[in-house]
């Protein structure tokens, strides 16, 4: 399974890339918003950084526009997956972008339907929302799952991008289901290595090295 760093933070992408964690990177406006930087400069940054896809987003809503700001996107760097909402007017930017040759990622994904739709528009990923459909008490894992029988039983080549991910358990279920990447903030990842046992075993192998005065080098 894939990771993509769901952060415009450039140091933090640069610690786990460093790591070999990251496979790609998503960002969003709100993400834009939280760095403080210019969305060109700051995403050129990234692409720079990470071999694998840069998720950025367009900021219209209707179809011309979003094609041309997605033009002007992949400009930027081969990596560049132009991100687009999915509504009718995103299936459409994402079939002529596609057509063109272009990574698109088709966010805002909240129902099995919509993910085979985007599948047909050609979609390079789809990014199915978890965290937000457990917010409304709805089983956003559920929805994984569904993607990925509906995409397994006609053999679709989108790649399901298990999105708005807020915990480890998160992590692990999607990896079980077979969700093809998932897409998470650095902290959520770097939490994958905490348990409870490995601190309280680490404690015990310190203690015993200090009373027994063991050293190696
Ligand atoms: C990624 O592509 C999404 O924009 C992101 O995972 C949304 O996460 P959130 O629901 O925590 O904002």
């Amino acid at each position: 399974m894939k990771f993509f760093v769901d952060t415009a933070d450039v140091p933090a992408i640069a610690e786990l890339n460093d790591l070999g964690m990251v496979d790609g990177v998503t960002t969003n406006p709100s993400l834009i918003k939280k760095s403080g930087r210019d969305i060109l400069e700051v995403t050129k940054e990234i692409c720079d950084l990470v071999d694998g896809p840069v998720s950025a987003e367009v900021t219209a809503t209707d179809a011309e526009t979003m094609i041309a700001e997605g033009r002007k996107l992949v400009e930027i760097a081969e990596n560049i997956a132009v991100k687009v909402p999915l509504t009718w007017d995103g299936l459409k930017a994402c079939k002529a972008l596609s057509d063109d040759g272009h990574m698109v990622n088709v966010t805002l994904c909240f129902s099995a339907n919509q993910a085979l739709l985007a599948a047909k528009a050609g979609a390079t990923f789809i990014s199915p929302f978890i965290g937000r459909l457990d917010d409304i008490n709805l089983d956003g894992l559920d929805l994984i799952a569904d993607i990925r029988t509906i995409y397994d039983n006609y053999g679709y080549e989108t790649e399901i991008l298990a999105a708005s991910i807020r915990t480890v358990n998160h992590i692990s279920e999607c990896a079980k289901i077979g969700a093809d990447v998932i897409t998470a903030p650095p902290a959520v990842i770097q939490s994958m290595v905490k348990h409870p046992l490995t601190d309280k075993g680490l404690d015990a192998f310190l203690a015993d090295i200090k009373s027994a005065g063991i050293s190696i080098l």
